[in-house]
């Protein structure tokens, strides 16, 4: 697997798009192919998360076409998908399995969902739970907690669910489901989750109930074709909000990002910490926000997080971690137990590796406390096939006193396929293998 040799540098500055929103990407193949018709969809990510949602997509009879990051959808309706030949590879999207598995819970004929080694270790309880009580016909290794996950669509009834984690995926997976289903189906959750799912189905008119931490939605409604500009993944955007915070003498614009509020913790973050980032150019497109971040050299110090902040930064923590190293303090991060059950356990993953650069770290249940305010070692670190792992550990590399070297770094496609060039157009030094 690739290799990669980030330099210490003394300074970044520059312009620069940031890649379209894996969430949002993948949620536009989907709505696209169940609408009445042409959807087109701009900037869209071309990584590898999303084009296995396009492949499993093509897998259900429905003819997609990619011109560079223009991709059009033709929709063939809500009982337009057909059977698949074979089985739906998602590789290593979580987002991908969990959505899916709601659409094809409700579909007239049967599919099996499998993955990496990564995705077939991941709970699917939390979506394969909800959706039997629906009336799915779901069967998997540890009762359907388990990939590789079979599927025999059928007819669905709506239900009333209270989800005890706090999960666009648990949500979104229900609410695409309660599309196929009888009635109205009506998901609750402890703390908002990201809400694209909900802006994207008011997109293609489809109606539906909103309250605090519960939506609502009626089964078979038509989706009517819509057009979709793919803001830039705020998650992405993150590692060079921190890059930009520290590495000496910087300002780095970051053009078009999303700011959905249920986003933007990383922001509300990093200013706590003391980071100069101003935002410019609002605009909105399908309901989602977006805007210009400026992000200049700031002294940062230590901040606690928890509670309802953690779901609208929960992809940032493994650069949260960083930008807190390199803070004067303390950074306690507490109510972040859903990182051991991402892409990769995180908070044993950041422990290690952070520890490698020199950081006083200590794991904690549900989160980490962080010793900041100490200059980061050079160091060999791993990835562990997680991409924000990888990402994270090459900001790292900016401002360490010698070379951090990411083996394992492959897995940047995930969701970052041009970092490495990105990067290096802002005054980064990388060097791959
Ligand atoms: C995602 C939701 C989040 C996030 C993941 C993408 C989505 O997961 O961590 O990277 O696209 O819905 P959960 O919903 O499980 O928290």
């Amino acid at each position: 697997m690739k290799k990669i040799f980030v330099q210490p540098v003394d300074k970044l500055v520059g312009k620069t798009e940031i890649p379209g929103d894996k969430s949002i990407s993948h949620r536009s193949i989907m709505l696209g192919a169940l609408a009445d018709g042409k959807t087109t969809v701009k900037h869209f990510l071309l990584s590898d998360d999303c084009l296995n949602t396009i492949e499993c997509f093509k897998e259900l009879g429905v003819n997609i076409e990619v011109t560079g990051d223009e991709v059009v959808i033709h929709g063939q309706g809500i009982d337009g998908l057909k059977e698949p030949n074979d089985i739906l590879e998602v590789g290593n999207s979580g987002t991908t399995m969990r959505l899916m598995a709601g659409i094809l819970a409700g579909q007239s004929f049967a599919s099996v969902l499998t993955g990496d080694a990564t995705i077939r270790r991941r709970p699917m309880a939390r979506v394969t739970e909800p959706l039997k009580l629906m009336g799915a016909n779901i069967i998997g290794r540890e009762q359907g907690n388990l990939a590789p996950l079979t599927i025999q669509g059928g007819s669905l009834k709506g239900i009333e669910y209270h989800s005890s984690v706090a999960s666009a995926q648990v949500k979104s997976a229900i609410l695409l489901a309660g599309l196929f289903a009888d009635g109205w189906t009506e998901v609750k959750e402890p703390a908002k989750s990201r809400n694209h799912t909900e802006l994207m189905l008011k997109g293609f008119q489809v109606e539906l109930e909103e309250s605090d931490l519960a939506v609502r939605i009626k089964g078979r409604q038509r989706l009517s074709p819509c057009d979709i500009y793919v803001p830039g993944d705020i998650s992405s955007a993150a590692f060079l909000l921190v890059a930009g915070c520290l590495v000496p003498d910087s300002e780095l614009t970051l053009l078009n990002v999303g700011l959905n509020h249920t986003r933007t913790g990383i922001i509300d973050v990093l200013s706590e910490m003391g980071a100069r980032i101003e935002i410019r150019n609002r605009w909105n497109s399908g309901g989602e926000e977006l805007g210009d971040l400026v992000v200049s050299t700031s002294s940062l110090k230590g901040v606690r997080i928890g509670g309802e902040l953690i779901p609208r930064l929960i992809d940032e923590i493994p650069i949260i971690a960083i930008a807190a190293a390199c803070a004067s303090g303390v950074t306690e991060i507490r109510d972040a137990e859903e990182l051991r059950v991402k892409e990769s356990n995180r908070i044993a993953a950041i422990c290690e590796q952070l520890s490698k650069l020199g950081v006083r770290i200590e794991e904690l249940p549900d989160g980490l406390r962080i010793f900041g305010g100490k200059r980061l070692n050079g160091a060999v670190t791993q990835s562990y096939g997680d991409h924000r792992i990888a990402l994270s550990l090459a900001i790292a590399g900016l401002v360490a006193t010698e070379q951090v070297v990411i083996e394992g770094a492959g897995c940047i496609a995930v969701s970052f396929p041009n970092f490495v060039r990105t990067l290096e157009n802002l005054g980064g030094k990388v060097l791959g293998q």
